[in-house]
């Protein structure tokens, strides 16, 4: 059965402006991310650079995760570099460093995306992170600048985002959430004299640590500009072989994200009384299937895993469901960070060997496009199964409209403040289907009518699929 469902948007009460920093992603040194996916041993990937520039990529986060950890900025500078063990979240690979901070960092230049570096609190010290901020963004004549520059770069990289550690709770060192709070205060003290103009991040986890982390930096928190969270999905089955259940969990899961969004945001303000704006970075978020699952959220054995997975449709659903909820919340988000970018975890681009393919992920980000700098705006809607989110800009409304029924489409009727002028829609036969290197186009963005019927207009969306339209 048909359901038939009404969708208004409310153009009269913006809720907030939808910075492109809600769609920043996240490369590790982790598997096949950054080497081979990103970085082919002395160059970018140009089909990669490609397409990260058309989804498009505004915001990128490096070098880990679990790595960063571990990782010694110098390594990655200069003629000659060691090889290192690369250590992530149980995998341990030869790192020769190619791929380093002015790689990067040209690199984010290219595709247009603003940087964002982890440093290293677990193996690292505040004068080693110290450097790293100096040595990417001082314009001050020192030894370190002048090593920016023999090493081919003349003017500050000017990284504005710097994560203080990773998961420090965690594979970032395993402190309580005291002594992490109390090191934060050092590292971070120590940094704004580096550079007044950054932004820091400190890390955060579940409700217990959160709470006693900002105990420890009541009093402090001029410290403090974001404050991390991360949320992987995983009660959505297997990647492919899912069943309907195991559909309608995922979608569950990623709608609670804003939940626990909003519980953090309540956290922050019970602290910061309104005194000091802090932005809630989800600087890790997506599905983790339970086959890329041999080490992360409930498991903890170490089963040789590569952590890439399955990329289906049902994934990009999910996707878009915690991008309406970013909408909603874009005054306590202040960033959002997929995981990953290439090839590991919840990727918008596969590759293998030569061939690159761009997965649904991919097209629902793209599809976004339009919200970006807009203000978000409310949206009502009389059905379940139906779900919206709407923005607008410059007198022009783009609206994304998800059917997440299983099995049965839906009749859409679209009050909107002006006349449409693009339609288009992503959808496949299965919620299973995925593009893979010989089938590339699968699931694919296509054209979808509408008709107009008095002011309104009526889509007919097929079972478990996104349309955005444009004004
Ligand atoms: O994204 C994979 C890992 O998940 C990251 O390295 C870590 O931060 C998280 O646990």
């Amino acid at each position: 059965m048909q359901q038939k469902v009404n969708v208004r948007v409310d153009g009269e009460r913006p809720i907030g402006t939808i910075s492109p920093r809600l769609y920043g992603h996240f490369a590790e040194h982790l598997g096949r991310c950054c080497y081979d996916g990103l970085w082919a041993g002395d160059h970018f990937r140009p089909d990669v650079l490609q397409a990260l520039r058309e989804m498009p990529t505004p915001f990128l986060r490096w070098p880990g995760g679990c790595y960063a950890d571990h990782y010694h900025w110098r390594d990655g500078i200069g003629p000659t570099r060691p090889t290192r063990l690369g250590m992530s979240c149980g995998l341990q690979v030869e790192d020769d460093n190619s791929l380093g901070t002015h790689e990067f960092l040209e690199f984010c230049e290219q595709i247009g995306a603003a940087s964002y570096l982890a440093g290293n609190m677990g193996s690292g010290s505040v004068q080693e992170m110290c450097d790293w901020v100096e040595y990417c963004n001082t314009s001050v004549n020192t030894t370190l600048k002048q090593e920016r520059e023999s090493n081919g770069r003349l003017e500050p990289f000017g990284v504005k985002v710097w994560g203080v550690g990773n998961e420090n709770w965690g594979c970032g060192g395993n402190y309580s959430p005291e002594t992490y709070g109390l090191e934060y205060r050092r590292y971070a003290t120590m940094l704004r004299d580096v550079d007044h103009s950054a932004e820091w991040v400190v890390c955060g986890q579940v409700k217990d640590w959160n709470e006693r982390v900002l105990e420890t930096l009541k009093g402090h928190l001029e410290l403090v500009s974001h404050f991390s969270i991360h949320q992987y999905w995983t009660r959505g089955g297997p990647g492919r072989d899912f069943t309907e259940a195991q559909y309608y969990e995922l979608l569950k899961e990623a709608d609670e994200t804003e939940n626990f969004v909003v519980e953090t945001r309540a956290l922050i303000e019970g602290v910061a009384q309104g005194k000091r704006k802090i932005g809630i970075a989800l600087d890790e978020w997506g599905v983790w299937h339970p086959e890329a699952r041999g080490w992360g959220p409930d498991s903890c054995e170490i089963k040789g895993h590569n952590y890439e997975q399955a990329c289906t449709l049902r994934d990009a659903l999910a996707a878009n469901a915690a991008l309406e909820g970013f909408h909603r919340q874009c005054n306590s988000l202040s960033m959002c960070n997929l995981a990953q970018i290439v090839n590991v975890l919840h990727a918008p681009i596969r590759t293998e060997g030569d061939k690159m393919w761009l997965t649904p992920t991919y097209h629902v980000l793209h599809m976004h496009k339009p919200h970006f700098w807009a203000e978000a705006l409310p949206v009502e809607i009389d059905g379940e199964m139906v779900s919206a989110t709407a923005s607008s800009k410059s007198g022009r409304t783009a609206v994304t409209v998800m059917n997440r029924h299983f099995k049965e489409s839906a009749q859409v009727r679209l009050s909107l403040p002006g006349e449409p002028i693009r339609f288009e829609l992503l959808a496949s036969e299965s919620a299973a289907d995925e593009n893979g290197p010989d089938a590339p186009e699968r699931v694919r963005i296509q054209p979808i009518a509408a008709t107009k019927d008095g002011n309104d207009w009526v889509i007919e969306l097929p079972k478990h699929s996104v349309v955005t339209i444009q004004t």
